[in-house]
């Protein structure tokens, strides 16, 4: 019989590997299911990024390996639309690294930083594969409560010293999965700081920071008044651009980690694709009108999501971006409810407790989810809890 590693023996499953067999199961007993759960963008990238893939890959030398640094002109225009964006100065040399997706960047720049007896501060609640990636480092979690009433920040001064002495990164992700909440150039200043005066990695997870809702703006944590070496960036083309299958992100900030987040990603991966890359350059220059009127549907289907809470025994805050409502079961067990939606009304939602011992209770709706679709479901649910 084969056994795999102790690392392995830690890892739970992952929560949207499980339900993704279950749903299958379902579909094919000729079931319909309608997916909530994740956070899958359901329509197209803009056409010129499609457009730009096709011209590059028509290019009989666009098919070879690329440098483990990726192509320059990517670098470049990454760096052009963080100054553009964000007025940050990045050398696209030493500063900027492509990702495989930034989960990718995700369990590889934890495996760069952290050893057996680190600790990772993890926030309750957050994206699971902060805490997957650390398992397989075979280090620690301690989990830094998100404070609902103080607009899920991390409540940094409640972290122990001996905690802190220990521990070598700090994850954040704001707009947040899954709350949907935000934080400003301030909250980034006090975090940065507090990571430089601890001698701890600020990891800013910023995949949402273009899906924003009622006129909001993100900040990136690169803009913080801390020294640069202490702070990395993630950038994902999955949700601002509708690129999720394509597989491609960006680390950008601090050298240091980017070494060293080179220096096991050489050892994994070869790179990417030229033609990605170059779709990649183009999705960057995507007009701000695209992302308003993309944002402005998931608006619509955030507000519709919000209307039917109350008749469905939930409620919620209204998310200010990313791609999810976050609501509070308010009578019984989450997990239970979730279960039973799925069973009964073919509706699967995201269970809280897949985002951190601080998600039980509550339940994530995805907003990425086809207009009729999402009518559909809803009104599945409510048809469901009126039965119960
Ligand atoms: C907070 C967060 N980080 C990272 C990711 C992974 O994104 P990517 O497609 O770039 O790997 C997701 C995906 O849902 C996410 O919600």
């Amino acid at each position: 019989m084969l056994q795999p590693s102790a690392r392995l023996k830690n890892l739970p499953p992952y929560f949207f590997s499980v339900i993704g067999d279950r749903i299958r199961q379902m579909q094919s007993e000729k079931i319909k299911v309608y997916r909530l759960d994740i956070g899958n963008p359901d329509m197209p990238p803009p056409s010129a990024v499609i457009e730009s893939l096709a011209t590059s890959a028509s290019n009989p030398k666009n098919h070879g390996y690329n440098s483990y640094r990726g192509t320059p002109a990517f670098r470049r225009a990454m760096a052009k639309h963080y100054q553009r964006r964000f007025g940050v100065a990045l050398d696209p040399d030493v500063e900027i690294l492509p990702l495989l997706g930034s989960k990718e960047g995700i369990v590889n720049i934890t495996l760069a930083h952290l050893s057996k007896g680190d600790i990772a501060l993890i926030p309750d609640i957050g994206y699971p594969a902060y805490a997957m990636g650390t398992r397989l480092a075979e280090a620690e979690i301690h989990w830094v409560r998100l404070d609902p009433t103080d607009g899920y920040r991390p409540m940094l001064d409640e972290i122990p010293m001996d905690i802190l002495n220990r521990a070598k990164v700090l994850w954040i992700n704001y707009p947040n999965n899954p709350t949907g909440a935000m934080i400003t150039l301030e909250d980034y200043n006090r975090i940065a700081n507090f990571c430089q005066k601890h001698n701890i990695l600020l990891i800013s997870d910023n995949p949402y920071m273009d899906v924003l809702f009622d006129g909001a703006t993100a900040p990136s944590a690169l803009q913080a008044d801390a020294d640069r070496n202490y702070i990395v960036e993630f950038f994902s083309f999955s949700k601002s651009y509708n690129m999720a299958g394509w597989r491609l992100g960006a680390a950008l900030g601090s050298k240091g980690a980017i070494d060293n987040l080179l220096a096991v990603k050489s050892n994994i991966d070869s790179a990417h694709f030229t033609p990605i890359y170059d779709a990649g350059i183009t999705a960057l220059d995507t007009p701000q009108d695209w992302l308003d009127e993309r944002n402005a549907i998931y608006q619509q289907r955030r507000d519709k999501i919000m209307s039917i809470l109350p008749k469905i025994g939930l409620s919620a805050d209204i998310p200010m971006g990313s791609l999810y409502v976050w609501a509070k079961v308010l009578d019984g067990d989450a997990t239970a409810y979730v279960e039973s939606a799925l069973t009964n009304a073919h509706v699967s939602l995201a269970p809280g407790g897949a985002y951190g011992p601080g998600g039980e209770g509550y339940v994530r709706f995805s907003v990425g989810v086809e207009d009729n679709e999402l009518a559909e479901a809803l009104d599945a649910l409510v048809s469901w809890y009126n039965k119960r």
